[in-house]
């Protein structure tokens, strides 16, 4: 049972304030490079097919310059898998991805799209790569995900992070029972997407969960704290809902 829980901090938004006027600050692997000191266990970066923050460039920046494992978020293409086999990054987390949308909108049906995407879990897994399914907190998706041999899931957290009250409550029970039931089939369990101060700290605190990604608000914070204060910040606030 995990009990360290894991940081990684997503940098893709560095990337998107430095495209914003197309030159080369901010940059992303030196905000990558200050995310490892101040205490990120890792680096997460989502390459799009629309390149629309993070570049083919900074993957392969981050992963000759960084001594933290490199997360790569990347959609079940064949154009990604080619950039995955090549780089060989710690970790692939495989995620849905639509042109159009702001962000990824949703997790991944597995569960529905089991053949298209086994191939893909199959090389990467073959390659020595640690793959995990972007998934929503159902069984179907958990089992799903068992089934193609990933060994890792990270759960979608963004509906539980931009809801409310109860139905906050409801999002988080869910999150809670397919932690629990990621455990009880063998699967290790991450989860993130929206998380900030005042929403991390029950996700934190299931202990099933092994490691969160998280990136818009701290890039977002860092504007007014800085961005180390506020990977420091989020890091205290997950050891003491750990504890
Ligand atoms: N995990 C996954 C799989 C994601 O796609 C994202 C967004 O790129 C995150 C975590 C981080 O989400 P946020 O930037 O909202 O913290």
């Amino acid at each position: 049972m995990p009990t360290k829980l894991r940081l990684g901090v997503n940098v893709d938004h560095v990337a998107t304030v430095r495209n914003a006027r197309g030159g080369l600050h901010p940059d992303p692997v030196r905000a990558a490079l200050l995310a490892a000191e101040a205490g990120a266990d890792g680096i997460t970066a989502h390459l799009r097919e629309d390149r629309r923050h993070i570049s083919d460039h900074d993957i392969e920046r981050l992963r000759t310059q960084l001594h933290v494992p490199l997360n790569l978020e990347m959609a079940a293409t064949e154009e990604m898998l080619a950039i995955a086999l090549k780089h060989k990054p710690h970790a692939v987390c495989l995620v849905p991805e639509k042109r159009e949308e702001r962000t990824t909108e949703g997790g991944l049906d597995v569960a529905g799209q089991h053949n298209q995407l086994a191939p893909y879990v199959q090389k990467l897994v073959g390659a020595g790569i640690r793959v995990s399914m972007f998934i929503e907190a159902e069984a179907r998706q958990l089992d799903a995900s068992k089934h193609i041999g990933a060994p890792v899931v990270e759960l979608h957290t963004g509906r539980y992070c931009e809801t409310t009250g109860t139905e906050r409550e409801k999002q988080l029970q869910r999150i809670n029972a397919a932690a629990e039931y990621a455990a009880k089939i063998g699967l290790e369990c991450h989860a993130g997407h929206g998380l900030g101060y005042d929403t991390v700290g029950p996700i934190a605190a299931i202990p099933t969960v092994a490691e969160l990604n998280i990136g818009h608000f701290l890039v977002g914070e860092a504007i007014f704290i800085g961005f180390a204060e506020s990977i420091k910040r989020m890091r205290s606030l997950m050891d003491a809902a750990r504890a």
